[in-house]
Formats: structure tokens, C-alpha cells, sequence
């Protein structure tokens, strides 16, 4: 008899399955030092005034500077790193997943400051679209694990329907934290049901956030 070998899933395989997939490297270190610079450029303006925005998403803290947790728009600052959120390679990325034509929809940079963040309530990004259609490719500027609030999702819960109540199939879990390093790249379905922790580590978790749908796909419900 012919011993059945099992083939390793393949990375589309899990984004399918499991509704995400961590895939590594894929932007040059150099892309991803650039980037990083950039996105600590754009953070170090928070608190300067003038630089502040609608944009920049914060929570206020009694008796504290106000905790930065998102810039939104981020193909609509000031940065010269902006041109690299087009590289070619995220959109081959996210078209290996979604399929052709794809374009950048929505672009941002989510972060966690060391010791103060809060962490992001679970959701689900764009549960009224079928699944498979659009993702969203967070590209790792730090090293992320479940003490500096890393990803956390619920592996199945993009094929679940429109109106699953989120915090139930939350705490059905199970609940998979997505470590990633530095320069990875991190794929999910805007369907997945998804979460992440608050940072109470010394360490930043930054991370770039980048949207691709078929730009014939109506996003809003
Ligand atoms: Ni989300």
C-alpha cells in the first residue's frame, strides 16, 4: 500500500481555511528599515500642535499625554515613505489571495505605545462582503507576540455569516495569537473575526495596515 503523504497546506490554502496567514518576508530589509522610520517620524509628531490631525486616532488619559493608537489615511501624510506603501510586491501579495485585478483601498498604521496601550476590541473589518474578496496585509514593523498585543483571531471566522455575534465566537474560541518578526507580512480577510491585547511590555508594536480589494467591489455596506 502507498503510504498517504500528507502535502503542507500551502499559504493559500490557509488563507481560505483559516481566514489568515502569516507569510513572512517579503518587502527588502531596506523597504522595512525605511518604513519603520518613517512611521516612528510620523508618530514623533503626535503632541507637535500643528502636525496633528483628524488623523491621528487617540484616546485621552487622565493627567497623562493622550495615547496615540492610529494614523489613519496614511498615504495622506507628509511622509517621504509613503511611495513605498506602492511597492509592487504587496499588491502581487494580496493578489495571490484575492485574485486580479487588486488595488490599495485603505492605508494605516496601527500601533501600541510600550506600557500604555490599550488593546484593539474585537471585530470584524467588513463582514457584508463574501469572504475571500478582500484582505488586508499588515506589514510587521517590530518583532509581536501576545505580551506586546500582537493579532489575535479566531481561525475559521471569516466564513461565519454577516451577523455572527463577534463576542460570542470570541470566547468560542479558539482564540490564535499570530506572532510575526520584524518585516513580516501578515494576511487576513476583512471577515475574520479579530482582536488584539493591550501592550504592557517595554517593547513598540507598530504595524502598517494596507487594504487591497477588486476596485469594481462596492466596500460599503
Ligand atoms: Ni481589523
Amino acid at each position: 500500500m502507498t503510504p498517504v503523504v500528507r502535502e503542507p497546506a500551502t499559504r493559500i490554502d490557509r488563507f481560505r481555511t483559516d481566514g489568515f496567514v502569516r507569510v513572512g518576508p517579503v518587502l527588502d530589509e531596506d523597504v522595512v528599515r525605511r518604513l519603520k522610520e518613517g512611521a516612528t517620524r510620523l508618530i514623533s509628531r503626535f503632541g507637535e500642535e500643528d502636525r496633528v490631525s483628524e488623523d491621528y486616532w487617540h484616546f485621552d488619559v487622565d493627567g497623562a499625554a493622550p495615547v496615540l493608537y492610529r494614523i489613519h489615511n496614511l498615504e495622506k501624510q507628509d511622509w517621504p515613505e509613503a511611495e513605498l506603501l506602492h511597492r509592487p510586491e504587496l499588491a502581487r501579495l494580496a493578489a495571490e489571495f484575492v485574485g486580479e485585478p487588486v488595488v490599495p483601498t485603505a492605508f494605516a498604521l496601527v500601533l501600541k505605545e510600550p506600557l500604555r496601550a490599550a488593546g484593539v476590541p474585537w471585530h470584524r473589518d467588513r463582514p457584508h462582503l463574501p469572504p475571500h474578496l478582500v484582505c488586508n496585509i499588515s506589514i510587521c514593523l517590530d518583532e509581536a507576540g501576545p505580551a506586546n498585543g500582537c493579532l489575535e483571531a479566531v481561525p475559521g471566522s471569516h466564513l461565519l455569516p454577516v451577523d455572527a455575534d463577534v463576542d460570542a465566537v470570541r470566547d468560542a474560541g479558539p482564540r490564535v495569537p499570530v506572532p510575526s518578526e520584524e518585516g513580516d507580512l501578515v494576511v487576513h480577510d476583512v471577515r475574520l473575526v479579530h482582536g488584539s491585547g493591550p501592550n504592557p511590555s517595554d517593547r513598540w508594536r507598530r504595524t502598517i495596515v494596507i487594504e487591497f480589494a477588486d476596485p469594481a467591489v462596492s466596500l460599503e455596506p
